[in-house]
């Protein structure tokens, strides 16, 4: 008989402080700082690197300390040649976010600091990854394209050759600004679902790879990540600004989840809607598609208005990467090429200060009672 008095309980561990973290802060009230700095501040100046030193080591990087991590990262793009033919007997039909998990769990293979959980050996890692996931991308993707691979440039920072190495083709100086302040607002959000997935794999001594495994299998959920893939076709369907409101009305009339609202911290709005905003507003405004904000400012006020509810950061990156040329696939893969820095600092600072993350569940099963034996459920 239980004798455990019934504990209280939070669904979806809503409101549940499930840990301490120095890397990353989320005000509900829409605000987002990364060790103590206003992303705001940061989003439009910083570059990827920078943010992801800062994730990493707790400082933001002096100017030879900016160069060498850049020039660590562009050392450990080259994928093995093993993963890279691993990845071309994947299905061609096989989802980018499948092959990312895929490959990511592989190259732990690769990794002489696999089972050092040490710091500097973690940070060693975190590198690697930050390098890798962006090459297993750009590579699978042109794989799965039957195109040609295209060598690393490594005069370009992250986000430059993100763009050079998926496309061929070499960006535009204020395309890879805006990747970058992407990638900066992509980088870490706390206690996100892949984040702590990752810290519940490395909380057991796990290495990095297995949890950053776990965090891209969490990252792909359309609650998640795969919102922004999500949002896309929302968009397409939708097609103009005069179309919006109906479309959202009617949805919300079947009760469905409308992808890229809604949040579990924010209320009062998702810190990095304003800046996604602009650069989807600046993009389109260089490239004569300026229909995606209108569309999505309508959707907003319809949805503010029925529901109260705001909208977040996958609504305005959706239209943001078409403009980019990317195929809508390549959506959340593409917020896993700068959350893979966050994840990293995560699982740096979980085996840091490690203690095992297991709660508890409340039963909610039938009552005790007596076993019948074998041979009443017939199996004599
Ligand atoms: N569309 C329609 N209704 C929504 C909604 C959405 N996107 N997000 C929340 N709601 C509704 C809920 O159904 C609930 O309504 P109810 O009280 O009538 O049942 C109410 O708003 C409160 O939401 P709740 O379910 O408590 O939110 P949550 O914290 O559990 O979920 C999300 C948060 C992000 C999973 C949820 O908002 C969602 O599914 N959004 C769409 C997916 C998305 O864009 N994800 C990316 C997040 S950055």
């Amino acid at each position: 008989m239980s004798t455990e008095t019934k504990p209280s309980y939070s669904p979806g561990l809503a409101g549940v402080v499930a840990g301490e973290t120095a890397i990353c802060w989320v005000d509900p009230n829409a605000g987002l700082m990364y060790r103590g700095y206003d992303i705001h501040e940061m989003a439009k100046q910083a570059n990827f690197e920078e943010v992801a030193y800062l994730l990493l080591n707790g400082e933001l990087p002096n100017a030879q300390q900016l160069i060498d991590f850049g020039k660590q990262i562009a050392a450990e793009r080259a994928l093995p040649e093993p993963v890279l033919e691993m990845i071309r007997l994947l299905p061609k039909t096989m989802h980018p976010m499948d092959v990312l998990r895929t490959g990511v769990s592989m190259l732990a293979g690769f990794d002489s600091d696999l089972n050092d959980h040490s710091h500097d050996a973690n940070v060693r890692k975190a590198i690697r990854l930050i390098a890798r996931v962006s090459s297993l991308i750009t590579d699978a993707w042109r794989i799965s394209q039957d195109q040609e691979l295209i060598a690393d440039d490594n005069t370009l920072t992250h986000a430059g050759n993100f763009l050079y190495k998926l496309t061929g083709k070499k960006p535009e100086t204020w395309q890879i600004r805006m990747l970058d302040t992407i990638f900066i607002l992509y980088a870490d959000h706390e206690f996100n679902a892949s984040t702590f997935a990752a810290r519940v794999t490395a909380s057991t001594l796990a290495d990095m790879y297995a949890a950053c495994t776990s965090a891209c299998g969490t990252l792909k959920g359309p609650l998640h990540g795969g919102a922004n893939e999500e949002s896309m076709k929302m968009l397409d369907e939708i097609k103009t600004p005069e179309n919006a409101e109906k479309w959202m009305m009617d949805a919300l009339a079947k009760k469905a989840k409308i992808m890229g609202f809604g949040h579990r911290v924010y209320k009062e709005g998702d810190s990095r809607v304003p800046i996604m905003r602009e650069i989807a507003r600046d993009y389109g405004k260089r490239i004569g598609k300026e229909n995606w904000v209108p569309i999505c400012e309508k959707l907003e006020s319809t949805m503010e208005r029925e529901k109260g509810l705001c909208a977040n950061v996958d609504l305005y990156a959706a239209p943001v990467f078409t403009m980019f040329g990317f195929p809508s696939e390549l959506n959340t893969p593409i917020f896993a090429v700068s959350r893979v820095a966050g994840w990293c600092a995560h699982v740096t600072e979980q085996h840091d200060h490690n203690r095992l993350i297991r709660p508890r569940s409340l039963y909610v099963g039938p009552a005790e009672r007596p076993y019948p034996g074998m041979s009443s459920n017939g199996a004599k």
